[in-house]
């Protein structure tokens, strides 16, 4: 069972759900970064159940310990590992589901696989899991946001049948943390709660959608093949426990556009602000920089690689497995069973996987970056690149110097 995430940005999470704790130990992150705990641990705080009466009543505070590569506020390059301890169990509720499988659960795939599995609280299985990539990903969206100004936001865009009414990139931080649902539409926000406890009373769930938006995203990062950042993006969004679709950019609505109507127009946008954030980009003072598009149709990334548009995305979550309405099931020996299901649940997992969406955008993109980082520049692709370098190392500055578009491929 590979539990490990990312490259160069590489995670390791550990943990079941009723077992001491749960954690993650994060290897190759660059030395300097300044973090402390209380930011990392800001995130789990978004994370953790028992936040309203729409998330689980199981009650963690989930208070991360650091336990190195950490020193004085900055990180010091070496693994940082990080714990959070369990506190709430209650194992005797899951006493049915030593021998009972719980329909679309993993009770049954990890006994066909393994033929054995820790059942409390659904051991690896569980959402308790993603501690960890919400703590690691509070380190990767320090080093994007520092380094490239890169701003990282989901909110809940869909639950059952209510949708959001709102253009994503006007959701802000403010707006989708104003109520419990995470939605950044304050409107549609009050139908979802009332969906989602209505759920919760008559003992069944939700599922939904969130959009995530991505605004300053490192340019050019991505590979053209295999390592597309979209299929990077979708496997990390997929490795999410209760996903069921990951939509990018017009998604599976723009099969029903024209080439015409889909395609995303090229515009000269020097001047226009691209906010606070400092792009990083693979040809830094080249035409290139001024170049993006008037719609974004796809979302950010083409060819695989992004083009510095916000990368924008879907990910579709079905409605919570573990529901206490009575359900047909079998038991071990495969005898007909009627499973009414104990224990606490999400009624609907949505609000508290915005954060977790988050994170592991955060954990994609910064390993692609560094990937982009440790290829980039060796073999300088503009005269003006290879000429500012070398003017750096000697301080001299190149400012001034006009560069010609030949130069792109000569080198
Ligand atoms: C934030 C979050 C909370 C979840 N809470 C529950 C829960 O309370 N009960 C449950 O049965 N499943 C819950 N899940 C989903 C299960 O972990 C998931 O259904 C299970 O691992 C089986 O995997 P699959 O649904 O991807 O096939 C949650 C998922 C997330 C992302």
């Amino acid at each position: 069972m590979s539990s490990s995430f990312g490259n160069l940005f590489r995670i390791s999470t550990f943990g079941e759900s009723h077992g001491k704790g749960v954690g993650v130990v994060v290897d190759g992150c660059p030395a300097g970064l300044k973090i402390g705990e209380a930011e990392i641990q800001a995130e789990l705080d978004r994370r953790r159940p028992g936040q309203s009466k729409l998330t689980t009543p199981r009650k963690e505070a989930d208070a991360v310990e650091v336990y190195s590569g950490l020193f004085e506020g900055r990180t010091t390059g070496t693994p940082i590992g990080m714990l959070v301890a369990n506190t709430d169990q209650r194992s005797h509720d899951y006493g049915d589901m030593v021998d009972l499988y719980r329909p679309s659960h993993a009770d049954f795939t990890y006994d066909l696989k393994y033929g054995f599995r820790d059942y409390r609280g659904g051991g690896r299985a569980s959402a308790r899991e993603t501690i960890g990539r919400v703590a690691a990903g509070a380190i990767a969206r320090k080093i994007l946001k520092e380094v490239c100004g890169t701003e990282i936001l989901a909110y809940v865009s869909q639950v059952g049948g209510i949708d959001a009414n709102l253009d994503p990139l006007s959701a802000t931080f403010k707006m989708v943390e104003a109520n419990p649902v995470r939605c950044a539409d304050a409107a549609a926000a009050i139908k979802m709660a009332a969906a989602i406890d209505a759920a919760r009373k008559s003992q069944d769930s939700l599922g939904g959608v969130i959009q995530l938006v991505v605004k300053n995203p490192p340019k050019g990062i991505g590979e053209p093949v295999f390592h597309r950042c979209e299929a990077e993006l979708a496997r990390a969004f997929l490795s999410l426990p209760a996903t069921k679709g990951f939509e990018i950019g017009s998604g599976f609505a723009g099969t029903r556009l024209k080439g015409s109507e889909h395609n995303d127009p090229f515009v000269n946008k020097s001047g226009k602000s691209k906010g606070k954030g400092k792009q990083q980009t693979v040809q830094s003072a080249s035409p290139l920089e001024a170049i993006g598009t008037s719609s974004n149709r796809s979302g950010g990334v083409q060819g695989g690689i992004t083009n510095g548009e916000p990368i924008l995305c879907r990910i579709a979550f079905k409605p919570t497995a573990t529901i206490s309405l009575p359900q047909q099931t079998v038991d071990k020996q495969a005898k007909a069973r009627t499973l009414a299901a104990k224990g606490r649940h999400d009624p609907c997992v949505l609000p508290r996987a915005v954060v977790i969406v988050e994170a592991m955008a955060a954990l994609t993109l910064v390993d692609l970056f560094l990937e982009q980082r440790a290829r980039a520049g060796l073999f300088p692709i503009s005269k003006l690149q290879q000429a500012s370098e070398i003017a750096d190392r000697q301080g001299v500055s190149s400012k001034g110097k006009k560069w010609k578009r030949e130069d792109a491929y000569d080198r």
